[in-house]
């Protein structure tokens, strides 16, 4: 089986009700850490790992993010008029070759598994990458990258996992362990969202997968799951057990869920304080603001 990993499907047809009004009319995923939009993270660190062809399952009034990749021929020839060329190259970027990119229709928001088989035709026989926008990963190799290294090592599918602890493992697809390899783990179980007394442990799935090719067939026969939702986790699970094998691989980075309001702060201000021009403002009011408070009690 090819190990090379050069496909990535976006799901980004959820509605993201987390954020009304905001999403009423902007989607989730152009929403903006610091400057760039979610999705430009997700973009470059598919980039970093390989990917060539990145293919988007959208719906109705995600038009802004077909927009966002589109050239903008008007806006360079004016940055490049008026000489500005620092903002000019940020700009180009975020330029996706023609073709690089596909965008398919979610007619339903049936869920993450069914958002995936959308993309069945384009996948076809290959292994492909699922990059959920609303994690993002600050890391010093980006997370799929590591991911793909390992890949290339294991095959089979692979799915980002994280250490959480037990109050919040209810939020999470769970995995059962059978062999703890370090930065790899062999799974034998995988639980979506289980109640804190029955998670089989504390790795919990995130949003950055390598799955091959028959977890779209798995996705093609499957039924609701749990919340009713066409389930990833459970086409996934079905592949335990098969020669291909389900591994977890602990990624280096620190993830932030940025479908919640709260993951979403905790970016900006992570991000933030990574950019040069903004550290000193930024710890200067932080520490303001926690002082103030201190007082305050
Ligand atoms: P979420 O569970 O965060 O749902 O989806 P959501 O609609 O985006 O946000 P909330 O919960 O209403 O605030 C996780 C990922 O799966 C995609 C979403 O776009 C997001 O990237 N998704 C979910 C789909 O593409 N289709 C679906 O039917 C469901």
């Amino acid at each position: 089986m090819k190990r090379e990993v050069t496909k990535a499907i976006f799901p980004v047809a959820g509605m993201g009700t987390r954020f009304l009004p905001a999403t009423k009319s902007v989607p989730k995923e152009i929403m903006t850490l610091v400057d760039r939009p979610l999705i430009q993270y997700a973009i470059d660190e598919a980039r970093a790992a390989g990917i060539k062809e990145f293919i988007f399952v959208t719906s109705r009034g995600k038009g802004a993010l077909e927009d966002y990749f589109d050239h903008a021929p008007q806006l360079e020839q004016e940055l490049r008029r008026k000489g500005k060329s620092e903002l000019l190259e940020t700009l180009q970027s975020t330029n996706m070759d023609s073709g690089a990119i596909a965008y398919i229709r979610q007619h339903k928001a049936l869920g993450l598994g069914h958002a995936v088989w959308c993309a069945r035709r384009l996948i076809a026989d290959e292994p492909f990458a699922v990059i959920l926008p609303d994690d993002v990963i600050a890391a010093e190799k980006p997370c799929l990258q590591q991911m793909v290294e390992a890949y290339a090592e294991t095959g089979g599918n692979m799915v980002a996992a994280m250490e959480v602890a037990p109050d919040k493992a209810s939020s999470y697809g769970v995995l059962d362990v059978s062999d703890d390899m370090g930065s790899m783990v062999k799974v034998r179980g995988m639980v979506e969202k289980p109640k804190a007394e029955e998670a089989p442990s504390n790795l919990a799935v995130i949003g950055r997968y390598i799955l091959s090719p028959s977890v779209l067939s798995s996705l093609s026969s499957m039924e609701a799951g749990a919340g009713g939702e066409i389930q990833l986790t459970d086409a996934i699970a079905s592949e335990i057990g098969s020669e291909n094998g389900v591994y977890g691989y602990r990624f280096r980075g620190q993830r932030f869920d940025c479908g919640s309001k709260s993951g979403f702060l905790q970016a900006t201000v992570a991000f933030g304080l990574q950019r040069e021009e903004l550290r000193d403002d930024l710890s200067d009011y932080l520490h303001d603001i926690v002082n103030m408070g201190k007082a305050a009690e």
